[in-house]
């Protein structure tokens, strides 16, 4: 450093003035730090009573921050398990932010990976698109559509991907092709052969493998053209008539025969610095990272806002740039690990539905989807964006892993080169895998796993039953799932359904660990798609007298009903127990449950009033389905008191909130005192219940990353849609603040810190450290 210069500059920078030719070492930026996240609603008092204490943090917390009657203590509007409490409210409430220097990468790729890839610029790596590969992306891969072919199956024995017309081999997905007038249309599996009518009325339409369906699809008959010469015009008019399995099942494309282009659905949409290559970003020059949030000293003037610095080094013979930046502790680092993790995933993906929550419609707009695993992809873009994130591991206090196991187990067997044979189609066994390479690469190319052996690492399995399948490597480290199983009863894998059982994965691969281990995971909520009519209605705080309804379970009831689950041990055969005492709707024998009564619903009948329904109970089932089922996400929206029957099983937060604030535990043996151990609660204790639903129903909403998009669709439209209006409203913390909350908690409460906490400055009260 030569020579220092500073300069009073508003953000954006006025003019680029700064170019790396010019020679400036050190640029002030006297910017008020921005820290929109919703931990800084909070006034700092002056007098802080623990800066001055002399005891033992805990016992002054003790005096401080009592517990409320329920043995709860209440922070940030939440009733929090005592000590976690206490510790949130006396210190993380108090916590000031803290010099960090991000040092921004500027190494060179080999040819700028021939234009088939983006440059990670820290590491000076390529990350390739999908069918490239090489240190510069120079080979081109060429990946099947089909299996290999036999006399018997010309195009390959059936897997997802099945392709009588152009395979695309970068991307293992079936077009057209030449020949067709319009060669980049999508012909999806169903569409390009024959089918077989069925034998009798009612009998499913199969379809033949091995026979293209040249009259329906490829046929040029100008009078009668197929699906890949009929043009738009004519696909809207009723008198051709398109095959019906012929549809864009892609992403990136709208319009009954594909003609419409759309916004693909990538991360934080490449944070608009980059093309969404259909869920890879390629980053515009000067960006990295997966969702090109990674700026470098080229596009000074257009940082994101978590890295918005106040100083800014650019040292002359270094590639790499220094920024001091204040951030408030807990900070994470996000590994920008090889796209075959995630990016490929989703680039790759056969059903636009896939792996994503949310598509975008003919005109660009934002649809949310009902993907049952949304939350793998909100709260990752939550992270990306959030001022709590760092580029600088030596700072950082977690280390996020992000390797997407929903789109890895929903693409199982997608294409020949995601086969699953060799694992006798397991699906969890593949994600497994999938996590164990993930591991071997941090381990192998950064430094930063061996100082607490992964424990500062976390990890998201949002599958059926979390994290049951990680592989032994990793398990020090924090999971995070849905589904808390403590093994402590339901020791074995849980789930009916075959490909996803974890039982047979050896144990020399999974070793034996626990699904959920309470002293360092979390379960968190479950997507739910924004729904502005449910918080329009305000569900949530329905009081009282208009829940007339004592119980409420609506959901498949297995083999006794008709359209039920065929095994009798889906839901661990606990919804069964339930519709067995309590069914409202009669069976296929057309019986109701023994102790059926009126004010108790348990019914399998679809409603389209459900969440209305809800909002008119008292008490709601939590109960399983294959794993978890989101039971307890529609309970908290609609402020009824849930009811959670699942021994051994965590639910959300449930290992640092305080559960007997605001809900009910009911032993699986008990399911037929339910009513009776239900009408014991007084009405002074079921308006204190209530009353915590409602201070924290909005922990279990995703609203950080829906105002992440809100705020982009804004961008592009200049208004809001319902779902932006109604979420915008909200105020309250979120999934992410309460994530964010609990971190905090770790990072000083977890025993095996030690040392490593001592080296950082962090930002707590005296009293607190
Ligand atoms: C702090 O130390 C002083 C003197 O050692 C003692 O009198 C006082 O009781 C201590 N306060 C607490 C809260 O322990
Ligand atoms: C490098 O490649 C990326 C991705 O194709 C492109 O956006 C960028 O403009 C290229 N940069 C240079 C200097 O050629
Ligand atoms: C289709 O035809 C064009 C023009 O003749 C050619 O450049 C292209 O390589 C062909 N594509 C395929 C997939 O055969
Ligand atoms: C084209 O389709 C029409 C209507 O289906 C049919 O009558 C005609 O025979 C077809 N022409 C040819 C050349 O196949
Ligand atoms: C939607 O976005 C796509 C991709 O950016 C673009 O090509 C298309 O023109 C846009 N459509 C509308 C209606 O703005
Ligand atoms: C981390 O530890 C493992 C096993 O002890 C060792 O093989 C590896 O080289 C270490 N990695 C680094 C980056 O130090
Ligand atoms: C309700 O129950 C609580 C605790 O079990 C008890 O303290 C309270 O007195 C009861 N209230 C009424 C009105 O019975």
């Amino acid at each position: 450093m030569q020579s220092w210069r500073s300069c009073v500059c508003s953000w954006p920078f006025r003019a680029a003035v700064i170019s790396l030719a010019v020679s400036i070492a050190l640029i002030h930026l006297f910017l008020t730090p921005l820290f929109p996240s919703p931990l800084d609603f909070f006034q700092q008092s002056n007098s802080n009573p623990l800066l001055d204490a002399n005891s033992s943090v805990v016992s002054t917390l003790k005096a401080q921050f009592q517990s409320n009657i329920d043995g709860s203590v209440t922070y940030r509007g939440a009733p929090w398990k005592p000590d976690i409490g206490r510790w949130l409210a006396g210190c993380s409430s108090n916590s000031t932010p803290v010099d960090i220097v991000e040092v921004l990468g500027g190494k060179k790729c080999k040819n700028n990976c021939s234009g088939q890839g983006i440059c990670n610029q820290d590491l000076g790596v390529c990350r390739c698109f999908h069918g490239y590969a090489g240190k510069s992306c120079e080979v081109v891969l060429q990946l099947e559509c089909n299996q290999p072919a036999s006399k018997d199956h010309p195009f390959g024995e059936w897997l997802v991907s099945i392709c009588p017309a152009h395979c695309d081999k970068t991307r293992a997905m079936c077009f057209c092709g030449n020949g067709t007038k319009y060669p980049n249309r999508p012909v999806a599996e169903y569409c390009g052969f024959q089918t077989i009518p069925p034998a009798k009325p009612g009998d499913p339409e199969l379809t033949d493998w091995t026979k293209v369906d040249f009259e329906n699809v490829f046929s040029s008959n100008a009078s009668n053209p197929g699906w890949c010469n009929i043009d738009p015009r004519d696909a809207y008019s009723s008198k051709l008539k398109i095959k019906e399995n012929c549809h864009c099942k892609y992403d990136c494309t709208w319009g009954r025969v594909c003609e419409i282009p759309t916004i693909c659905s990538c991360l934080n949409q490449c944070s608009g610095h980059g093309h969404c290559r259909g869920g890879f970003c390629q980053c515009d020059s000067g960006y990295y990272g997966i969702d090109c949030s990674i700026p470098t000293a080229s596009v000074l003037q257009k940082w994101p806002a978590w890295l918005r610095p106040s100083i800014v080094e650019l040292p002359h013979n270094s590639p790499n740039v220094k920024t001091a930046v204040r951030k408030k502790r807990p900070l994470i680092y996000v590994y920008d690990l090889p796209p075959e993790f995630n990016s490929h995933l989703l680039e790759g993906r056969h059903y636009r539905m896939e792996c994503v929550n949310r598509i975008y419609s003919g005109d660009n707009k934002t649809i949310w989807t009902e993907h049952l695993y949304g939350a793998q992809m909100a709260l990752f873009e939550s992270i990306l964006a959030s001022p709590h994130r760092t580029l600088n591991g030596e700072e950082a206090d977690f280390f996020y892993v992000p390797v997407f196991d929903q789109c890895i187990i929903t693409r199982a067997d997608d294409a020949p080169h995601l086969s699953n044979q060799e694992r006798g189609f397991r699906r969890t066994f593949m994600a497994l895998d999938y996590y164990k390479k993930a591991y071997d690469h941090i381990v192998e190319e950064y430094p930063y796993w061996n100082r607490s052996s992964g424990k500062d690492h976390i990890w998201f399995f949002s599958w059926d039953e979390g994290a049951c399948f990680a592989p032994k490597e990793i398990w020090n480290s924090m999971m995070l799932v849905h589904w808390g199983n403590t093994n402590t009863k339901h020791k074995h894998s849980t789930t009916a359904y075959i490909p996803d059982n974890w039982d047979p994965i050896p144990s020399e691969r999974r070793g034996d660990h626990p699904c959920f281990d309470p002293q360092k995971d979390l379960v968190l909520p479950a997507w739910k798609v924004p729904n502005p009519g449910a918080v329009w209605l305000k569900l949530w705080s329905r009081p009282r007298k208009e829940r007339m309804t004592l119980f409420y379970f609506n959901g498949n009831l297995g083999p006794a009903y008709e359209n039920g689950r065929p095994e009798d041990t889906y839901s661990m055969g606990l919804r069964q127990k339930l519709a067995d005492e309590f069914g409202s709707s009669p069976n296929k024998e057309g019986k109701l449950g023994k102790q059926h009564t009126p004010n108790v619903i348990v019914t399998p009948l679809k409603s389209p009033k459900y969440y209305e329904e809800m909002a008119s109970s008292l008490f709601c089932g939590v109960l399983p389905g294959d794993g978890w089922s989101g039971r307890m996400e529609d309970s908290m929206l609609s402020g009824c008191i849930p009811v959670i029957i699942q021994d051994g099983i965590f639910l959300p937060y449930e290992n640092v909130l305080n559960y007997e604030s605001f809900a009910v535990k009911i032993l699986e043996d008990d399911i037929p005192n339910l009513v009776s151990i239900l009408q014991r609660y007084n009405e002074t204790e079921v308006e204190h219940m209530l009353s915590n639903v409602r201070s924290i129903w909005q922990r279990f909403l995703y609203r950080d990353s829906i105002l992440l998009e809100a705020t982009r669709q804004r961008e592009l439209f200049s208004k809001d849609e319902a779902w932006a209006v109604e979420f915008s409203k909200l105020s309250e913390d979120d999934v992410f603040a309460t994530f964010i909350q609990v971190l905090h908690y770790k990072l000083h409460n977890d025993p095996w810190r030690g040392t490593l906490l001592r080296q950082h400055k962090a930002g707590l009260p005296k009293a607190c450290t």
